[in-house]
């Protein structure tokens, strides 16, 4: 047998312990290393039990995700799992770490579970857009009842070792030592002291009208959703309930090989891997980050606060500076009403809270962040007032502290040469709301030290945040790519498709919210201000849509005054058709001398892809981004791109580049400073290559 899973005879128990790091996935070797252990202790006479444990950070998280979409090599993990519940021999499995999917179901074949107490245990498939593939659908709610299995598989989040065994799904909780714990197990099972469960007698299937019923209420909750996974999860329950164990095992196998050819699941894969990815920066190999407890924020507007919310829920001791008292109070009340509000929906418990508030202070003199590791200026978007805000931090910050812009568009450059220290100056773009939303855009300068930039990717781990490398651009990576989505969305309007069409197929296409509606919601002043500032160097032959300007004169600046692109009367959430914004439109297009012609669906969701492909491909060009996954990461976490599309490169892979280019050249006919496909395209498919060629391996 190989390295990858251990024999070896302790008493009279045999234990197969699994070795392959990092974590221990259940690749070809080790389900080859473990049929041949499984043959071995069957056969020893010496052996009356078995153990199956692993080594290192914990049992199996679960297959081996890369094999997915390669030719399968025997045994796969349902032939192992089937020889172990065949075992004449009891097979107790020993867990520690982060069992996962696969993991979970080898284990639930054995015929007990023993778990460390700081085990996490979980069923994530769902989040690959797949099923548990190994019997994991079958056994569990034969184990736990129905309700309780669609509520693990379908959420795809852990529970803890305690919530598995007072729901069934484990045996027991060692406090010690969970191999020694389950020899001990093993062997009073096979003294016949401890029976085996028998799950083809479990005893929830004596009510199959609550499994049933189980099943019905989540089969009409999904009914809406463009998911695939969840609804073959929600099958394979319900045959649980009608089928022999074996008879649903094989139903169970075939959903989840229906599943992984799915473009959906290859999209789920590819964003589990690109967010790893993002966060892998080979070039700061060697650079230890500096030590960050104390963080002084300047500017407690919306994304100060956001941001403080963020930082203190991390750990850090906050130091909160605004220009004077009525600014800083009123930052203060935003911060302790997000905390008011998360301990009021049960969220937060209230000590937690005053816990957190506590490491929060809040002054107008710049001079209390003197202490702080790290500050982060959060002030107003205007070049000048950030430029004099960096020359203070360079005044009054001690050595060492790392001085960090959050803004969203500016040249990071000048802000690090006002500060007189540039090596320690870095951008770090925080999406709203700060502490809510899962991306922080790190932004080097050619100046900013190494240990800066590992500081900062270490930075977003601690805030739970993906962190992803942007070069210096008017936008950085997100913003790019958006503003190309919403000029095209703006290019369509004006042609003649309706607002609600387009906010509607981009609904479809998998977004929360159209592009108009995000707009609304986020104020449309933001991109006005930019538009402004970006007139001055504007190509004077580019198309330029003036609606978005019109209604900003007319102070429709979105969902915080009531009127925007849509009209939101007294407390709406959701906004109206306006007969002002129609006629603005309408005046536009006669403005323009556009004939309005109809958009299908497919159209708006073609045009807005294909503008955020091709300015992703320009920011590769340009060696913005890294790499395509990078921004696929960026879409996902900043702007709501459906995860299960995959980010936009990924998307574009998926229905061909070919076709996407084909897309591009139509429409750069009309208007070639925007469409013009970049070069990237013609030298991906005269190699027969996609985006993922350019990604990382
Ligand atoms: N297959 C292959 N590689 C895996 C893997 C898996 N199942 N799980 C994790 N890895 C790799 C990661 O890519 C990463 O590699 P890298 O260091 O080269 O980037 C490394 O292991 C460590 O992973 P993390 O950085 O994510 O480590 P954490 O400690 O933060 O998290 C974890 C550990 C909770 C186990 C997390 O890795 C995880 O959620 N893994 C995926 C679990 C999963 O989805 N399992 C189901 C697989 S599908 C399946 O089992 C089908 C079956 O039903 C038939």
């Amino acid at each position: 047998m190989g390295e990858t899973v251990g024999y070896r005879v302790t008493g009279d128990v045999a234990l197969l312990t699994i070795g392959n790091p990092p974590v221990n996935a259940l690749a070809h070797a080790v389900r080859a290393g473990l049929a041949t252990g499984l043959e071995r202790a069957g056969d020893d006479p010496e052996v009356r039990a078995i153990v199956i444990c692993a080594k290192g950070r914990t049992f199996p998280a679960g297959a081996d995700i890369t094999e997915f979409g390669k030719p399968s090599q025997a045994p796969n993990l349902p032939t192992v799992c089937a020889m172990i519940d065949m075992c004449e021999k009891p097979v107790v499995a020993a867990l520690h770490g982060t069992p996962r999917g696969g993991g979970v179901e080898l284990a639930l074949a054995c015929h007990a579970r023993v778990a460390s107490a700081a085990t996490t245990i979980g069923l994530p498939e769902v989040k690959l857009g797949l099923l548990p593939g190994a019997g994991g659908t079958q056994r569990v709610p034969r184990l736990i009842g129905a309700k309780a299995a669609l509520d693990l598989i379908l959420s795809g989040d852990p529970m803890t070792a305690k919530q598995a065994l007072a729901a069934g799904l484990i045996d027991a909780v060692s406090d010690k030592e969970p191999v020694k714990d389950a020899v001990d197990l093993a062997l009073r099972m096979a003294d016949g002291e401890v029976p085996r469960k028998d799950l083809q007698d479990s005893p929830y299937l004596a009510d199959p009208q609550s499994w049933l019923a189980a099943v019905a209420e989540r089969r009409a909750s999904l009914s809406g959703s463009p998911l695939k996974a969840p609804k073959r999860i929600v099958d394979c329950i319900e045959v649980g309930a009608l089928m022999p164990l074996e008879a649903g095992m094989k139903f169970e196998r075939a959903a989840f090989e229906d599943l992984v050819k799915s473009d959906q699941s290859a999209a789920l894969r590819h964003v589990f891997f690109a967010e790893r990815t993002a966060i892998k920066q080979p070039q700061l190999a060697g650079a230890t980050p500096r030590t960050i407890r104390q963080i002084g924020i300047v500017g407690a507007g919306l994304m100060g606060a956001g941001i403080t919310v963020a930082c203190l829920d991390a750990g850090y001791n906050v130091t909160l500076v605004e220009r004077d008292i009525d600014t800083l109070e009123a930052g203060v009340e935003r911060i302790i009403d997000i905390y008011d509000r998360a301990v009021d929906k049960g969220r937060m418990k209230a000590d937690a809270r005053d816990q957190r508030i506590a490491r929060l202070s809040g002054h107008t003199d710049p001079g209390a962040m003197a202490d702080a590791d790290l500050i982060v200026e959060a002030v107003v978007e205007d070049a000048r007032t950030k430029e004099g805000v960096f020359r203070t931090l360079g005044r009054i910050a001690k050595p060492g502290a790392i001085l960090a812009t959050n803004t969203s568009y500016l040249d990071i450059r000048p802000l690090a040469a006002a500060s007189g220290r540039p090596e320690d100056v870095i951008g770090l773009h925080f999406f709203s709301p700060a502490h809510v939303m899962p991306l922080l855009e790190i932004i080097p300068t050619d100046d900013s030290a190494k240990d800066v930039q590992a500081t900062a990717f270490a930075l977003a781990r601690q805030l739970r945040k993906i962190g992803v490398r942007s070069g210096m651009t008017d936008g950085f990576i997100g913003n790019r790519v958006n503003s190309a989505y919403r000029q095209a969305a703006e290019f369509m309007l004006e042609d003649g498709a309706s607002v609600v069409e387009i906010d509607t197929a981009m609904r479809d296409f998998g977004f929360p919210m159209g592009p108009f509606e995000v707009s609304d919601l986020a104020g449309l002043d933001i991109a006005w201000a930019r538009r402004q500032r970006l007139a001055a160097t504007r190509n004077p032959s580019a198309r330029y849509v003036a609606i978005p300007d019109r209604l900003c004169e007319l102070g429709r600046l979105g969902r915080k005054v009531g009127r925007g692109w849509y009209t939101y009367p007294r407390g709406a959430r959701s906004g109206q058709v306006d007969p002002e914004v129609t006629a603005i439109i309408a005046e536009e297009r006669v403005f323009q001398g556009i004939e309005p012609q109809k958009f299908s669906r497919e159209d708006i969701q073609q045009q807005c892809l294909a503008a955020m492909v091709n300015e992703g491909a320009k920011l590769l060009d340009e060696g913005v981004a890294r790499c395509p996954s990078d921004i696929d990461v960026v879409m996902i976490h900043g702007f709501a791109y459906p995860r299960w599309r995959g980010g936009p490169m990924q998307t574009a892979d998926a229905e061909g580049l070919f076709k996407i280019k084909r897309d591009l050249e139509r429409l750069a006919r009309e208007e070639p400073l925007f469409w013009t496909p970049s070069p990237r395209f013609d030298e991906l498919v005269k190699n027969g290559l996609g985006f993922a060629s350019l990604n990382p391996k």
